[in-house]
């Protein structure tokens, strides 16, 4: 059935190119149709905005003229971190459906801002955490409620995700704390690999469509490049279910490894590969791989456009993907990821700044540059390698390199801080922000 929801983008450049081009094979289907765009900076897309403007698209450099716009039910916004809570806001207020990148925000305190203006206004808000539609996911979260592995105890990933010159030299947020007083909380918890919290949380929840209720915090942010946020990180979240989760993060590493999340429970281990593969090992039997194909993108760009469908016109019936098929069992019936249900992965993320007492330097003669050239260049830290993938592979609790550099408080000793949830004033960890 064609759906035909007038769209606009905000940020054209970067991960906006990937919404045009979802938004294109959507509309090629009949579902969608891209009616106006905008970006400060779109000169610097020259060929982008003459095939969009030979195509009818309106550009613009200003969102608000966008969010004028009648023909523009739904707007994507894939702008910079502290952009995101003010031009949902925006958005949101001029009645208009929104599927926002991920990270949400940067901070708790954005979130409630932005929650508030979702309740006013009535239509919805998506966060683009992209995997979330992804049924390999939804498979092992399915399973593991259903008791494959016993009750769950604990959910880890170690990730070395190589970041180079070339990344943090893209943008000017990028590698920031803050920009013009705005959070931005730049890093590969909140950003580069902020899907792997959110769906580590997901698989650490109770029920099959809920995250886990995180309630304690502690965590580790250091920095081996000489950027104002980190680049290095160690996140653990206590759960109200009593489940473990333990995330190791960096960008200064030779290395750029495949994604792994790892499930421990009373009764057998699994695995979920970020390529589409799920590993099931209950005690006493021959491990089980299950494959799954998927377009994430497109899937997650669909269950988006089909809430919308539903919510505007409800007598109408379901727009059927098309281009994408519905193999998630979540799709046209409930948002993916609501801006709700992010709450755990910023209490994770903020809880681990809070508990860091701000980010960390690694010692100078810790830290080794390589330079491939010159724009490819990145960091290293010495003895880090080996200590990710021990922990990664499940042979070490915890990253000691980290806790000894975070100036004696050591991550795993009880005199570390812990950051408790609920908190009666969300504290974003902002005064703590930078400690060498
Ligand atoms: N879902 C994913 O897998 C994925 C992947 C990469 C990036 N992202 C997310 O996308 C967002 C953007 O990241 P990026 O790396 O593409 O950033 P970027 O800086 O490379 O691109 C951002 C774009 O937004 C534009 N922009 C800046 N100010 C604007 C304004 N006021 N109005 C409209 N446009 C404006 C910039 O000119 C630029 O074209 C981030 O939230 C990031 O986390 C998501």
């Amino acid at each position: 059935m064609n759906g035909n929801i007038g769209v606009g983008v905000l940020g054209i450049g970067g991960y906006g190119q990937q919404h045009l081009s979802t938004i294109s094979t959507l509309q090629e289907a009949g579902i969608c149709r891209l009616a106006a765009v905008a970006d400060p900076l779109a000169a610097r897309h020259a060929a982008t905005v003459v095939a969009l403007r030979s195509a009818g698209v309106e550009v613009y450099n200003d969102a608000e003229l966008l969010l004028r716009r009648d023909d523009v039910q739904a707007v994507f916004i894939a702008t910079p971190i502290h952009l995101h809570a003010p031009q949902t806001v925006m958005a949101l207020q001029a009645g208009k459906h929104v599927y926002l990148e991920k990270p949400p925000c940067a901070t708790l305190r954005e979130l409630e801002r932005m929650e508030a203006a979702q309740q006013q206004s009535g239509t919805l808000c998506a966060v683009g955490f992209q995997m979330q539609t992804h049924p390999a996911l939804r498979f092992l979260k399915r399973q593991m409620v259903r008791g494959a592995i016993g009750q769950v105890r604990r959910v880890w990933s170690s990730v070395r995700w190589r970041r180079t010159d070339a990344y943090y030299n893209r943008s000017l947020w990028a590698g920031c704390f803050r920009v013009g007083g705005q959070p931005v909380f730049d890093g590969p918890a909140t950003n580069a690999l902020a899907h792997i919290v959110h769906a580590a949380l997901f698989l650490a929840g109770a029920r099959e469509t809920e995250w886990a209720e995180v309630q304690r915090v502690r965590g580790a942010l250091m920095r081996a490049r000489p950027i104002e946020s980190y680049d290095t990180a160690y996140l653990e979240a206590a759960t109200a279910g009593d489940v473990q989760v333990q995330l190791a993060f960096t960008h200064a590493s030779p290395v750029e490894e495949e994604i792994v999340l790892r499930c421990a429970g009373d009764e057998g281990v699994a695995e979920l590969n970020w390529e589409g593969s799920v590993t099931l090992a209950p005690h006493g039997q021959t491990p089980q791989l299950h494959r799954f194909f998927h377009q994430s993108a497109v899937a997650s760009t669909l269950n988006f456009l089909q809430c919308v469908h539903a919510v505007d016109t409800p007598d109408a019936g379901t727009i059927s993907g098309g281009a994408a098929p519905d193999d998630t069992g979540i799709a046209g019936a409930r948002l993916a990821t609501r801006l709700g249900d992010t709450r755990p992965f910023l209490q994770m993320v903020n809880g681990a700044l809070q508990s860091s007492c701000g980010i960390h330097s690694f010692a100078a003669a810790q830290v080794e540059r390589v330079a491939a050239d010159e724009s490819h260049g990145y960091y290293q830290v010495a003895g880090l390698d080996a200590e990710m993938k021990a922990f990664g592979q499940g042979s070490a609790n915890g990253l000691p390199l980290l806790s000894q550099n975070c100036g004696g408080r050591c991550l795993m000793r009880q005199s570390r801080r812990v950051c408790r949830f609920p908190q009666t004033q969300p504290d974003d960890g902002a005064g703590s922000e930078s400690s060498h």
